[in-house]
């Protein structure tokens, strides 16, 4: 039987960061969904902050009229976020954590501490009928807090993985623990994304875990397409995907 292969969906956050660095219209970010969907991207995701520092709320409304394939807005558990998300009606929502002076999101939300603050706004997004994921670390109770709290889906933070030098004793024990912590997870019925700090090199050791739905790449893509340009960024990681 063939084995499934995950999704790419790309992060375009950074297209925003270096036009928001001459707060101008270039790179154009409807462009690049363009050009990310023709290269073989299987969806979009960007993440509306909320100190706004690269998409802005107006992209996501130009977004909306241009993605054809899957959206995924990341968000914070924020009711003003959540209000502007209504309006959009992405394919999904990922909450994620979020501290204004972090450089990119740090580590997966506390299920363990903000267990109601998370189940309430959970229910808020599924009165609307948006489907949501929570951005989570590789860690079973959390999972299991997860599950436990209604979602149906999770993504698990891949930076520690990441962060780890490659084929290192600590990268190969953190790939396990995404490993088991997948497995567990899809044990109780949830669909597991990954994503944070992946790329051509440390993606391939993460492509024998099986039955990924998603993978949310961002900054690797966006840093490579700066040197060869984003199309042939996107299609060597789709390939990669794809031929494993
Ligand atoms: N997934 C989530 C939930 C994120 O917050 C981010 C960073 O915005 C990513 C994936 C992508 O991470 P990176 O830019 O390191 O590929």
């Amino acid at each position: 039987m063939l084995k499934k292969k995950a999704l790419l969906c790309v992060n375009i956050d950074h297209i925003a960061t270096i036009r928001e660095a001459r707060k101008g219209v270039e790179p154009n970010i409807v462009e690049a969904t363009l050009l990310c969907e023709q290269a073989g991207a299987d969806g979009i995701t960007v993440h509306l902050r909320e100190d706004r520092r690269h998409i802005q709320t107006a992209d996501l409304f130009a977004l909306k009229e241009v993605i054809k394939s899957r959206f995924t807005l990341e968000m914070s558990a924020s009711d003003e976020i959540l209000e502007i998300a209504k309006k959009i009606n992405p394919h999904l929502l990922t909450i994620v954590p979020e501290k204004r002076a972090e450089l990119t999101t740090e580590g997966g939300l506390n299920l363990k501490e903000q267990k109601d603050k998370i189940t309430n706004f959970l229910l808020k997004a599924f009165d609307f009928s948006l489907e949501a994921s929570l951005f989570i670390e590789p860690d079973l109770e959390t999972i299991e807090i997860a599950h436990e709290i209604g979602a149906k889906q999770i993504e698990l933070h891949t930076g520690k993985y990441a962060n780890c030098s490659i084929n290192s004793l600590e990268a190969l024990s953190e790939l396990q623990r995404i490993k088991t912590a997948s497995n567990f997870a899809r044990k109780l019925g949830l669909k597991v994304n990954l994503g944070h700090g992946l790329n051509l090199q440390n993606l391939k050791p993460i492509l024998q875990i099986k039955d990924l739905e998603e993978l949310h790449i961002g900054h690797s893509i966006i840093a490579r397409a700066v040197l060869i340009g984003l199309p042939a960024a996107v299609k060597e990681v789709k390939d990669l995907i794809q031929n494993s």
